[in-house]
C-alpha cells in the first residue's frame, strides 16, 4: 500500500514504546488515527502529541483481551472514519526479565494467562473485530501484528510461546489473504532488542501476582540484569516505526528490526530445523 496520506490506520499499545513511535510516523505520513491502550491518562497524552502534527487522532481506552472492548475499538474507528486501512495489532507485555528465562514449571500459571491473553488474543480479537469490515470495504489495507524474534526463537516460557503463536497466526492470515485475492496484505513485526517500558509491563497487570523466579533461582537474577541493560541499549522504538512504514508500503511479510546476532541465531535455528538438528542448548 504506497499510498498512506489520508489513510486511516488503528494502533494498539499505542501510548508507549513502539506503538507510539509509530502513531508519530503515521501522523508524519498524513495519516488519519484511532489509538488505543489500557492505560487512559498516558493514551491521553500520546493522543495530543500524535494530534500536535495536524492529522485528525481519535483515542479509545480498550484492553486488546477484552473481545467486547476490541469490538467497540472497531465501531468507533468505522463509524468515525468510516473505513480502517492498517490495523496495527501492537500492544504486548513480558513478565519481569526473569520469567523469558524461567522454566515453564517455574513461573505462576498466571504468568502464562497473562502473557498469552495479551500478547495472543488480543491480537486474534484485532484481527476478528477489524478484517472482516476492511475486507467488506474493498479498499487497499495492511495487518502489522506485533511478535517479536522471541516468536523465531524457542524458550519454555509465556512470552516466547505467545510471539509464536503470533508468527503462526499472521503467516497464516497472509496467505489467507492471497487465496481469496484480497486487497489486504499482512506483515508480522519481530523486532530484537527495542529501548521501551516493555520490562514494566506489570504495570497494567490486574490479575494473579507477579512471580518473581529470579528469587527462586540467582542465575535468572543474573540473566535479568544482563537483560534488562541489553533492552537500555537497544535500538529506540523510532528505527521500528521506520520499519513499520516501509513493510506496508512495499509489502514485506517479514519485518526483522533487529540486532545481527540475534537474526543469526534465527538462520541457526532454521538451518537445525532443515539438517534434522536437536535444538543447540543456549
Ligand atoms: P511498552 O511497554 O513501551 O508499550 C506497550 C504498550 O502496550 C503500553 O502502552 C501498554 O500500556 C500497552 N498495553 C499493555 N497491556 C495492554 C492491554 N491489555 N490492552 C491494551 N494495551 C496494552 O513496550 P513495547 O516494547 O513498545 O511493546 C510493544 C510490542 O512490541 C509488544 O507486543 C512487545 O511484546 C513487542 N516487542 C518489544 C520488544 C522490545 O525489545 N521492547 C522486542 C520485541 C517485541
Amino acid at each position: 500500500m504506497e499510498q498512506l496520506e489520508g489513510r486511516v490506520a488503528v494502533v494498539t499499545g499505542a501510548a508507549s514504546g513502539i506503538g507510539l513511535a509509530t502513531a508519530h510516523r503515521m501522523a508524519e505520513a498524513g495519516m488519519r488515527l484511532v489509538l488505543a491502550d489500557i492505560e487512559a491518562g498516558s493514551l491521553d497524552a500520546a493522543r495530543e502529541a500524535v494530534a500536535a502534527r495536524g492529522v485528525p487522532v481519535v483515542a479509545v481506552p480498550t484492553d486488546v483481551r477484552d473481545e467486547a472492548a476490541v469490538q467497540h475499538l472497531a465501531d468507533t474507528a468505522f463509524g468515525t472514519f468510516g473505513a480502517v486501512h492498517v490495523l496495527f495489532n501492537n500492544a504486548g507485555v513480558a513478565a519481569t526479565a526473569a520469567t523469558l528465562r524461567a522454566r515453564a514449571w517455574e513461573g505462576s500459571l498466571a504468568d502464562w494467562d497473562w502473557t498469552m491473553s495479551v500478547n495472543f488474543t488480543g491480537v486474534l480479537h484485532g484481527v476478528r473485530a477489524f478484517v472482516p469490515r476492511m475486507l467488506d470495504g474493498g479498499d487497499e489495507g495492511h495487518v502489522v501484528n506485533t511478535a517479536s524474534m522471541a516468536g523465531l526463537l524457542t524458550g519454555a516460557n509465556p512470552y516466547n510461546v505467545s510471539k509464536h503463536a503470533v508468527v503462526c497466526l499472521t503467516e497464516g492470515l497472509y496467505k489467507d489473504f492471497r487465496e481469496m485475492g484480497a486487497e489486504l496484505s499482512a506483515s508480522v513485526l519481530c523486532p530484537g532488542l527495542i529501548n521501551t517500558r516493555i520490562l514494566e509491563a506489570e504495570r497494567n497487570r490486574d490479575t494473579g501476582a507477579m512471580t518473581d523466579v529470579g528469587s527462586l533461582r540467582p542465575d535468572l537474577q543474573r540473566f535479568a540484569a544482563q537483560f534488562e541493560s541489553a533492552l537500555r541499549g537497544g535500538y529506540p522504538p523510532e528505527v521500528v516505526a521506520d520499519d513499520v512504514l516501509d513493510g506496508i508500503r512495499t509489502d514485506r511479510f517479514y519485518l526483522f528490526p533487529a540486532q545481527s546476532f540475534i537474526v543469526e541465531q534465527v538462520h541457526d535455528r532454521m538451518q537445525a530445523i532443515i539438517e534434522g538438528r536437536n535444538p543447540t542448548p543456549r
